[in-house]
């Protein structure tokens, strides 16, 4: 049996979830990834994993669709058992995600079901189903946003989504607290990935106006949030639980 902790992190192919997979296998946690179409980015992202001389595998998952949860977590049990030797696993970061930018007068139902399935329903039953291979001690980590404290325009649904996300977290906290899980959100300000058509990297007008109310003066990087993310997963974390720590440079404070 292997005692190395294990985390997994959703949608850890690309952005911020590929930071995090590489910052956690830095601590010593062996690490499993999960992506939707991109296997070839994921498989990547394994490659420069294992560098750090953990195991890692990664396994592909819609997060947006609960009928699938069942089989995903079937097929996770066998990986983690052929590569990690364990059946169980210790953090599940809820990472994966899309965003939309529309004004809330032209947000459709269906922009809305989109941002709901796959930012507050998906999280939270993926979540629910992860406790079964869950080991006691371990820890849930929901990626938020920064617009669930602060306000632009056009993030209407997806921002209302990650708010619902926080105060599932605090629920999560309480309630898994008898089994030593501690539940903690981690709430990026805006960070230059692809998420959102890449409008972080490569809008420039966007890039000037995050900067402006950002008091460290610049749009994050993936970088900015990984390490974050793996410190939560190590002992050194133990006694925060129930928490949302916001990391944007001190946007809109
Ligand atoms: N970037 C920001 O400014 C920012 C700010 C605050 C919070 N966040 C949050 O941070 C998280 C990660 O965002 P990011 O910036 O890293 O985005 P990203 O660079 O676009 O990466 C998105 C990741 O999620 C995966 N994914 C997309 N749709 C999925 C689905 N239906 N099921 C499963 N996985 C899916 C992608 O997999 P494939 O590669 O296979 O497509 C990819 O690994 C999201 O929850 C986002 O809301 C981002």
């Amino acid at each position: 049996m292997s005692t190395k902790k294990i985390a997994v992190i959703t949608g850890g192919s690309r952005g911020l979830g590929r930071d995090m997979a590489f910052q956690i296998a830095k601590k010593g946690l062996d690490v499993v990834i999960t992506y939707h179409s991109n296997q070839a980015a994921a498989e990547d992202v394994v490659a420069q994993v294992k560098k750090s001389g953990v195991k890692s595998v990664a396994l592909k998952l819609d997060t947006s669709d609960v009928s699938t949860f069942d089989a995903f977590y079937g097929r996770l049990e066998e990986a983690l058992k052929e590569t990690m030797g364990s059946s169980n696993f210790d953090f599940l970061i809820n990472n994966a995600g899309t965003g939309i930018y529309k004004p809330f007068v032209d947000t459709t139902e269906a922009d809305f079901d989109e941002m709901m399935n796959i930012h507050l329903k998906g999280v939270y039953f993926l979540t629910q189903k992860a406790l079964k291979y869950m080991n006691d001690g371990g820890g849930i980590i929901n990626i938020s946003s920064g617009l669930a404290r602060f306000t632009f325009p056009k993030s209407s649904a997806y921002a209302s989504m990650k708010g619902g996300v926080e105060v599932f977290t605090r629920y999560l906290a309480k309630e898994l607290g008898e089994r030593k899980i501690r539940a903690n959100v981690v709430a990026p300000g805006a960070v230059a990935t692809d998420f959102g058509n890449g409008e972080n990297k490569t809008n420039e007008q966007k890039r000037k106006m995050v900067s402006s109310v950002t008091a460290l003066g610049r749009v994050g990087e993936p970088e900015d949030i990984g390490g974050l993310v793996a410190f939560l997963c190590t002992d050194d974390a133990r006694w925060i639980n129930g928490q949302r720590i916001e990391a944007s440079g001190g946007t809109m404070l």
